[in-house]
């Protein structure tokens, strides 16, 4: 049989990815998907997708992902991207300046308002404001019902309330970093520098503190950015409580190092009645993280169940213990490969062989392409794992990236994909894949075991002591 062309064989994986897409909705009674301003339950932070639902949805943005960079005329794409910079700035007016919460009352949710209403009650132009709503429009933000006339479409739903997805819409500051980006990478002292003080922030900023220590003088934007941290674990806390083995460290001490407010310690410690928390930060930190633990958790609070405590992950750990379990959470990601060294080094150094360390981090994946038969270059040649594989499994796994799919999934790692600029740009660090992960562990005296995949962005290591 003669090989399918690339754009045949994308769309007939875009097509698979669909079938299998719709057959996972009605097998767990989900309703249609629409663009109506209406919460699917798969929003919903709390809902845990099928692994097959999971890599159906995943594969769908890759494939039109892939199909979209095959069929656009290329002028169109240098132009769309030269100036998704304006994208973001009318994401901005439609948060900031009260559009969605207007948008969003219940008298208007479903109809939606003419621009003219929105001129009166925003004190806006209407023929300006007309622009901005039809650009966000084309993004899916909202719908122009008639001409003139625009509501909220499903996803600006994320932008309304506490939502996780409106801290990071509300978070300033990060065109002016990402404008300064070049310039980190041409600086002419800097370029080659992995110091935590040489990158985009400090340019922009015009500081020569690291982030950490300029947040320490600017409260308001420490508070945002750790806002922001807060949603990505609350966006993808059914996927951490669900694709671990949690159960089986029952009982144990876990340390959860640079563990900011103790989000991560508090929904272990729901699922984990008998471990013990140690949530440990910088001294700014833990008074909030103790404000947070006793207002989310204040059984384990109270009982000293969850407890607080400074402790500097640039220093010995100071907490060691038969069995302990060691957490870090987002946070190697922030430094450069010598500092993620002497951080686990300090860690390594008090475990016993018993003692585990997890990562909870993004492994990133090349985006190595499968151009015709057999694997991509450096994936194992293994039996691929397809979306029928998946049919009826409970425990998560990753199906293999099919022909003219990138290993990462291309456009449905977007966001793992930008979380590793801003980490660049903010801390002169970077995400790491998992041969990264290794190099790393193994040269603070560490081997990973084993590495969990999610059904979010971030994945876990399970680390313990390297054997002599
Ligand atoms: C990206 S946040 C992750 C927080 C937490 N692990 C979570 O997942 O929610 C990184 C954390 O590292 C903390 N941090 C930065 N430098 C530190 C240091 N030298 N010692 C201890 N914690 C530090 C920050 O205060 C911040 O809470």
């Amino acid at each position: 049989m003669a090989p399918l062309s690339e754009l045949d064989s994308l769309q007939r994986t875009l097509n698979q990815a669909i079938d299998s897409l719709r057959d996972e909705l009605n097998r767990q009674s989900l309703p249609e998907l629409t663009s109506k301003a209406h919460r699917h339950p798969m929003d919903d932070y709390a809902f845990l997708c099928s692994p097959r639902l999971y890599e159906a949805r995943r594969l769908t943005l890759a494939a039109i992902g892939e199909i979209k960079n095959l069929v656009q005329f290329p002028f169109e794409k240098v132009v769309e991207q030269a100036c998704a910079v304006y994208d973001t700035a009318c994401l901005d007016i439609l948060v900031k300046t009260g559009l969605v919460d207007k948008l969003a009352e219940p008298s208007v949710l479903n109809d939606g308002m003419d621009v003219h209403d929105l001129q009166e009650a925003l004190d806006m132009d209407a023929i300006k404001l007309t622009v901005v709503l039809r650009d966000l429009s084309s993004q899916g933000w909202l719908r122009e019902r008639r001409e003139g006339t625009f509501a909220l479409a499903r996803p600006a739903l994320e932008l309304i309330g506490t939502s996780a997805g409106r801290m990071w819409a509300l978070n300033t500051g990060r065109p002016l970093v990402a404008q300064a980006l070049m310039d980190q990478l041409t600086h002419p002292e800097w370029k080659y520098s992995h110091r935590a003080n040489h990158s985009a922030f400090q340019l922009s900023h015009k500081t020569d503190l690291a982030i950490f220590d300029w947040m320490k003088l600017h409260p308001d934007r420490a508070s945002q950015l750790s806002k922001t941290i807060q949603a990505v674990g609350d966006a993808y806390r059914v996927a951490t409580v669900n694709d671990f083995p949690w159960k089986k460290l029952e009982g144990r001490t876990f340390v959860d190092c640079a563990g900011g407010q103790g989000n991560l310690s508090i929904i272990l410690s729901e699922i984990l009645p008998q471990s013990q928390f140690i949530v440990q930060d910088l001294p700014e930190v833990i008074a909030t993280a103790r404000e947070n633990i006793a207002r989310t958790a204040p059984a384990a609070a109270q009982s000293a169940r969850i407890i607080a405590e400074v402790a500097n992950i640039f220093d010995v750990q100071p907490r060691r213990g038969e069995g302990f379990v060691y957490l870090l959470r987002l946070t190697l990601h922030n430094w450069s490969d010598e500092a993620c060294i002497s951080i686990l080094k300090n860690i390594a150094s008090v475990m016993s062989p018993t003692s585990k360390l997890i990562l909870l981090e993004v492994v990133a994946q090349p985006n190595t392409l499968l151009l015709g038969p057999g694997p991509a270059p450096g994936v194992s040649c293994e039996p691929a794992v397809t979306l029928d594989t998946l049919i009826g499994e409970e425990t998560y796994r990753p199906i293999t990236s099919p022909e003219y799919i990138p290993t990462n999934f291309g456009a449905a790692a977007r966001t793992s994909l930008t979380l590793d600029i801003q980490m660049m740009a903010l801390f002169n660090a970077q995400e790491r894949t998992q041969r990264e992960w290794t190099v790393l562990a193994n040269s603070a005296g560490l081997h990973v075991v084993d590495v969990h995949a999610f059904r979010g962005t971030v994945s876990a290591l399970e680390c313990e002591l390297s054997r002599p």
